[in-house]
């Protein structure tokens, strides 16, 4: 059945036009839903399908004016425990229209990051999701909150991964499936990996077995549909035999930004002094005493981090069976990566 706010116009003649959204965006939670809101998966509804930000023509706008360097083209391969298949590839003088059709042809994930910063309807589309979520969910009161846009190709995968900010998946176009596991779980996630995400000096994949799916809540999404999960929640996703469309929004909290600082100060401690083991208890005097200790150590220079990156090794080709060729690769008479 249509929802009614999806018939709503902004009206307000104050709202300038680049940032003015046809679409107020709808979010329904059930009671449950809303008292578990970020303390266990849940899948939700939506109406970001319904808006004119996602057709083809607004992703290959967006594409052509999208700051090249926050854009990541990532491929893939079909074993889950080798997430070291993916690879980046460039896409210097490739067209919004070419990369469409890369995506639909072959086997590839665009990461269009910080979108909200790059477009001021997306920003306004996260801004009123957010205020809509913090309206419904008792005590949920984020303090920042930021947006990317995810266009995938049919079968194409996100490795077993966990993300530092909590976060949502909003689905729009195509169909997806997606592998929620148990949060903050030795069995899933070492602490010292999650320590290395929050400090950036490692990738978010993390090794994986296919025993850990016993543990997931899988949910396949459709359009309409979002999904979030606690904070740190190991997860994988694989498109079904669509195209794949979603906006993945990351929220900040004062107790979202306490794990943070806990975890890299523990790591910090780790790995400058060895102490291992060290509570992750976000509160309390402990957990004061760490985290300026090591704010101090910081602007002391002594907490050095070596961010980690992708290196390009391919790159998009639309006219390539993948979507991709590999940097150097000769086809035709165009040489790849010139
Ligand atoms: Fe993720």
């Amino acid at each position: 059945m249509a929802n009614p706010a999806a018939e709503l116009f902004v009206t307000d003649r104050t709202v300038p036009d680049k940032e003015r959204l046809e679409l107020t965006p709808a979010i329904q939670l059930s009671a449950t839903d809303k008292a578990d809101f970020g303390r266990r998966p849940l899948v939700a509804k939506h109406n970001l399908h319904q808006s004119g930000l996602f057709t083809d023509a607004a992703l290959i706008d967006l594409l052509d004016h999208f700051p090249r360097q926050h854009l990541y083209a990532l491929t893939m391969g079909n074993d889950l425990m080798r997430s070291e298949d993916n690879r980046l590839a460039l896409h210097e003088g490739v067209s919004g229209a070419e990369l469409l059709r890369a995506v639909k042809n072959g086997r590839l994930w665009l990461n269009i990051t910080r979108v909200d910063r790059a477009n001021a309807r997306y920003r306004a589309l996260i801004d009123q999701l957010y205020t809509q979520l913090a309206a419904q969910v008792p005590g949920f009161s984020p303090v920042a909150s930021q947006g990317t846009l995810l266009v995938s190709s049919p079968h194409a995968l996100v490795y077993y991964h966990a993300d530092g900010p909590a976060s949502a998946l909003w689905h729009i176009r195509g169909r997806k499936r997606i592998w929620i596991y148990p949060a903050l779980d030795e069995r899933f996630i070492r602490r010292e990996l999650l320590e290395d995400i929050f400090a950036g000096v490692r990738h978010e994949y993390l090794p994986y077995e296919h025993a850990y799916d016993q543990a997931a809540v899988v949910y396949d999404l459709e359009p309409g549909q979002w999904a979030t999960w606690p904070q740190n929640a190991p997860h994988r996703v694989t498109n079904l035999d669509s195209v794949n469309v979603s906006l993945s929004t990351e929220h900040f909290t004062r107790q979202s930004r306490w794990r943070a600082r806990v975890y890299c100060a523990n790591r910090f401690f780790r790995t400058r002094l060895g102490l291992r083991n060290l509570s992750a208890r976000e509160s309390g005097p402990a957990a004061a005493m760490k985290t300026v200790i090591h704010r101090l150590a910081n602007k002391a220079g002594l907490d050095p981090l070596r961010i980690k990156r992708h290196a390009p090794s391919m790159r998009v080709d639309p006219d390539a069976p993948e979507g991709v060729v590999a940097l150097g690769a000769i086809r035709g008479s165009t040489r790849a990566g010139d």
